[in-house]
């Protein structure tokens, strides 16, 4: 089929534009970031997706994909329309669904036969009635058009394989011709007649859901609004484990054996970052304000991940001494998780602000992510050597677990550390060899 992805040069965008040409389509990527586009027709990937360079390269080559800021360009030849744009938080926590909008005038402007616009943008099902409404004052529903609602559960850093061997796949729609469309442009991932590497291949039967578009978008909300619960479910009794003197990791292990829960997603740590889970969380709990629904325990899970920060901040300042002016600290993992060079909503940028406005100098490092964090924070000095990020601070947090931090030389932190505390929020190293080269520890849980 001949498919056009809106935003394609973004996460969502640029992960479906290739995972559909992967599948055998022919792939139109718009984007107005002129720079990326740029980057992406000459085979450089401006994200860190596992196994995305190599296959862009090879549809490149094959003509299967192609990237244009023009929408005209984009979308004259297609016959379906993905809209991946981003549709972040307002102030009040609704979402801003502008972009999604100037690009439902454009399709309406533009659209010429009958052309399937399926959303892949998260976003309340009012938003959706708002691109119908504004397609339908020039186009003839089920004519010309069908708006189609179909999320997508891509984890950063792993895209493609989301892609390719998803949970599942919902789509939401009112039409039998749309969704008709949608089977085909699935079809060959699920009979598993794509031909695709290895590392992409699943024999797992893919459930295939079709709902309503209301529907479609709620499993959407309530997938990410579970997650997040997990997450701040599990912070939760991490603290209480450090108050009781109980282990968080056995607790998890232990919680993790009965099926009904499992261990997935149940590590602890500074919180949930990202593009998506707060913005997400913060979307439903607005729109239940909207619909007279009290949403407690939504509303509680925000307020965990708020104060999980603040608990890291405090193990941070307290350690260090009465006060946290002319202190240094070290934040070691700045995109807002590991194997990422994403630092949208990071909360380790969160942190370093929080520790700059209150006196103390901030050391970065990453292994992906500095010019992203430099561009964002500009009050911390940043490092490319992580034993550099350490000289002479009092403190240092260590925030994800790439390999990278599992195999500090403790020996030479301890010689390069003034007064060695180390918060391990993702428990990462051993404390007793932390304890024996003469460095404090203290961590989560
Ligand atoms: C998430 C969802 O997983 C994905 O299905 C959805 O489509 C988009 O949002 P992503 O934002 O890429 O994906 O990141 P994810 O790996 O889920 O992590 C989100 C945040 O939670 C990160 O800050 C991560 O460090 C944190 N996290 C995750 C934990 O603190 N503990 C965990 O056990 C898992």
């Amino acid at each position: 089929m001949r498919v056009c992805v809106v935003g394609g040069a973004g996460y969502v965008g640029l992960v479906t534009g290739v995972g559909l040409a992967l599948l055998g389509h022919e792939v139109m990527c718009v984007d107005v970031n002129s720079t990326r586009v740029e980057e992406l027709e000459n085979g450089n990937s401006p994200i860190q997706e596992e196994g995305l360079e190599p296959v862009l390269a090879e549809l490149l080559q094959r003509g299967k994909i192609r990237f244009t800021t023009s929408i005209e360009t984009g979308i004259e030849q297609a016959e379906i329309v993905f809209i991946a744009v981003a549709t972040p938080s307002l102030p009040d926590g609704g979402t801003d669904s502008s972009h999604a909008v100037t690009v439902a005038r454009d399709l309406a402007r533009l659209i010429h036969r009958y052309t399937v616009v399926a959303v892949k943008s998260t976003m309340p099902v009012e938003t959706l009635d708002q691109l119908d409404s504004v397609l339908k004052e020039r186009l003839i529903p089920g004519k010309q058009f069908d708006l189609v609602s179909n999320p997508e559960f891509l984890r950063e850093g792993r895209g493609l394989r989301d892609f390719f061997r998803p949970d599942r796949i919902v789509v939401g729609s009112d039409s039998e011709p749309a969704f008709s469309v949608m089977r085909q442009v699935y079809q060959p991932l699920i009979d598993g007649s794509a031909e695709l590497p290895e590392a992409f291949r699943t024999d797992t039967p893919i459930p295939y859901l079709e709902t309503t578009p209301s529907t479609a978008q709620m499993i959407k909300y309530a997938s990410n609004a579970f997650l997040a619960t997990r997450i701040s479910f599990i912070n939760e009794i991490a603290g209480l484990c450090q108050r009781l003197n109980a282990d968080v990791g056995a607790v998890v292990e232990g919680l993790g054996l009965d099926p009904r829960i499992g261990k997935a997603y149940l590590q602890p740590g500074i919180g949930f970052g990202g593009p998506c889970l707060e913005k997400d969380l913060t979307a439903l709990v607005r729109l239940a304000q909207d619909n007279n629904y009290d949403p407690v325990l939504l509303d509680s899970v925000l307020q965990r991940n708020h104060l999980q920060l603040i608990e890291v901040q405090n193990k941070l300042i307290n350690g260090m001494g009465p006060s946290p002016v002319g202190k240094t600290v070290a934040v070691l993992g700045l995109a807002f998780k590991e194997g990422t060079n994403d630092v949208r909503n990071s909360l380790a940028l969160r942190l370093m602000k929080d520790l700059a406005d209150s006196g103390a100098t901030v050391h970065g490092h990453d292994p992906l992510a500095i010019p992203e964090a430099e561009e964002q924070f500009q009050d911390a000095t940043y490092f490319e050597n992580v034993y550099e990020a350490l000289a002479g601070v009092d403190a240092a947090v260590v925030l994800n677990s790439v390999a990278e931090y599992r195999d500090l030389d403790l020996e030479r932190v301890a010689a390069t550390m003034k007064d060695g505390l180390l918060v391990d929020v993702r428990g990462v190293l051993n404390s007793g060899d932390v304890l024996s080269h003469g460095l404090r520890y203290d961590s989560i849980g």
